[in-house]
């Protein structure tokens, strides 16, 4: 276990150094990958489940999302005390669980810096996995998603393994393959916290025959040194994570003054063409908003991106006035729906292969 600890901390920063000659890629190869990942259009993920309608990272979510007719389901992976990968947003798990409830937990009350930021709650890698399933989700906003809050209380947090076994139920069930597009949440965090997600998230690929090219799998991050040590590992196609401010944290703790919006230029993406096979890219980055919410002409990511064989999927499509561009909000209500259909065909009709959906219902249809 600490070999394993230690092989991938070097394996990371010897790959920030530039000191690991990565495999080449294959373009051919990636290609066929990611057109065999792709059906009759840009494809739908179901973005942490159907979390329009559920709360978040729950299989009620997941299910939902699949039968709604998303083709990949997305968990956001942190780890537990006993290193198991569990599907939560963030490691402070106060705002999706009952825990604070829990007199019994009270004690685990911390205050922890994640990625730069003091952060006050209670964190998944300060319980075990079977300490974590006494606890029950809660809706994330509740304010904007209230009918969700009928649901709080009735899903556990599930594994990335439970997360796997639904996709194959459903896939028999539904007949046709529901794919899984897992993301690394502050990998160097968990690095340095001796819980690395990396060899996990290889192994449970392995040990479930998901490690191959034909495998109906993502592997998403918003750092870049996890993925370039994920790629010597894994043959599945993988997304670099693009924000549209600040930096990836591995950069920031190297020392590498590069920021998200270095990465989407031609040299930033050529660089990530070595590693990775599509840009996960924050919305704002396909079609910017001006200063008062209303979009503006797409830039040329989608087609900078296509020069250099990469895919984009953007992030994230919500169906409330609350995340519509000003174009499409139809009241002040922000929980009420807006435009919903409209903002989608702008973005589709940018060319982007893939979005990120809490309303997969909506962006099936939209598609
Ligand atoms: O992973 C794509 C998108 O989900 C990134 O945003 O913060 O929802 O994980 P986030
Ligand atoms: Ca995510």
């Amino acid at each position: 276990m600490a070999r394993t600890r230690i092989a991938w901390a070097a394996l990371a920063a010897l790959a920030v150094a530039g000191a690991v000659t990565l495999p080449p890629t294959s373009a051919l190869g990636d290609r066929d990958t990611t057109a065999a990942h792709r059906p009759d259009g840009p494809i739908v993920i179901g973005h942490r489940g159907a979390s329009g309608y559920r709360p978040e990272h729950t299989l009620a979510a997941y299910e939902l999302a699949a039968r709604m007719g998303a083709d990949y389901i997305e968990p956001d992976l942190v780890s537990t005390k006993d290193g198991q990968l569990v599907a939560r947003h963030e490691n402070e798990i106060g705002g999706t669980t009952d825990v604070a409830a829990k007199p019994e937990f009270a004690s685990r009350k911390a205050t922890k810096t994640i990625d730069g930021v003091a952060v006050t709650g209670w964190f998944t890698e300060d319980f075990t996995l079977a300490e974590l399933k006494t606890l029950r989700a809660t809706e994330r906003i509740p304010d904007t998603r209230p009918r969700n809050t009928l649901y709080n209380g009735r899903y556990e947090i599930p594994t990335l393994q439970e997360v796997i076994d639904l996709s194959r139920r459903l896939s028999r069930e539904l007949r046709r393959d529901i794919g899984i597009y897992p993301e690394t949440k502050h990998p160097t965090y968990f690095q340095d916290a001796g819980l690395a997600l990396e060899p996990k998230l290889v192994d449970v690929l392995n040990r479930n025959g998901l490690n191959h090219r034909g495998a109906r799998v993502y592997v998403q991050s918003f750092e870049v040194a996890n993925l370039k040590a994920l790629k010597r590992h894994l043959r599945v196609p993988l997304v670099q994570l693009v924000n549209s401010s600040g930096a990836p944290y591995d950069f920031v703790k190297a020392g590498d003054k590069r920021t998200y919006r270095d990465l989407v230029t031609p040299d930033g993406l050529r660089e990530i063409r070595t590693y990775a096979a599509g840009v996960g890219a924050a919305k704002d980055l396909v079609i910017p908003r001006d200063a008062k919410g209303f979009l503006q002409a797409p830039t040329s990511l989608v087609r900078d991106a296509h020069l250099r064989g990469l895919v984009v999927h953007a992030w994230t499509f919500r169906n409330e006035n609350a995340f519509l561009p000003a174009d499409f909000r139809t009241s002040s209500d922000s929980s009420a729906y807006g435009r919903a259909f409209d903002e989608y065909a702008r973005f589709f009709a940018a060319g982007l292969d893939g979005v990120f959906a809490d309303n997969p219902d909506t962006a099936v249809e939209s598609r």
